[in-house]
């Protein structure tokens, strides 16, 4: 059986595209059943309609309170029959709120190797730092920022002359192929969570 995804972006949508292309070539065996966006303008939006995705806008502004737009959220994703919520640049916290009402597990991939540097800027706050690698990060969302039990993590050099531009270039390229593994993974049933431990067999 095909995994169904859900796939939250807010801007350009290229760790959306890699799983895209991912599942339309069967590398996993997956399908994207629904790409939904706070952002109007969402490049993300764009490649789903244009792959016959369903794009769907959520305006926060027409919601009160975040449980509210969350709980829009939610029926959106349950709506689609998802299996699976994939975070793919989505500039939202989720609150506790949403986590214990998602029937689906929840998970993210970030620009730095966890628990280095979470949260906004990784990269640039690895290269500040003066770290000699950094990577990315997929990881199961909990209530922490960036903070849930790690799944995968692919490694980069820095180089002395990197620029935020160059370094987040060279992690971008092993998001696109670090994301759609772990989603195949997951849809194989080969990865198991204990506390802070996921064992993949
Ligand atoms: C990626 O760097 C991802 O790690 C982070 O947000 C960025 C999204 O990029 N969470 P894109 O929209 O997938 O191109």
């Amino acid at each position: 059986m095909r995994l169904r995804l859900a796939v939250l972006a807010s801007g350009r949508g290229t760790n959306l595209q890699a799983l895209i292309d991912a599942s339309k070539t069967g590398e996993i065996p997956a399908e994207i059943a629904v790409v939904i966006s706070d952002k109007k303008e969402a490049i993300a939006l764009k490649r789903a309609k244009d792959n016959g995705i369903p794009a769907v806008y959520i305006d926060r502004n027409n919601f009160g309170c975040k449980e509210l737009f969350e709980s829009t959220l939610l029926d959106e994703i349950n709506k689609y029959d998802c299996d699976l919520v994939c975070l793919a640049g989505f500039m939202r916290i989720l609150s506790p709120y949403f986590l214990a009402n998602s029937e689906q597990k929840i998970i993210n991939i970030h620009p730095s190797l966890l628990p280095a540097f979470p949260g906004l800027h990784a990269q640039k706050q690895a290269l500040e730092y003066g770290v000699k690698f950094s990577g990315c990060t997929v990881h199961f969302v909990d209530k922490g920022v960036d903070s849930g039990p790690i799944i995968l993590q692919a490694v980069v050099p820095v180089y002395e002359n990197d620029t935020e531009e160059s370094l987040s270039e060279r992690i971008l390229r092993e998001e696109h192929r670090l994301y759609p593994l772990a989603v195949s993974l997951i849809a194989q049933g080969r990865v198991k969570v204990e506390g802070r431990k996921v064992w993949i067999s």
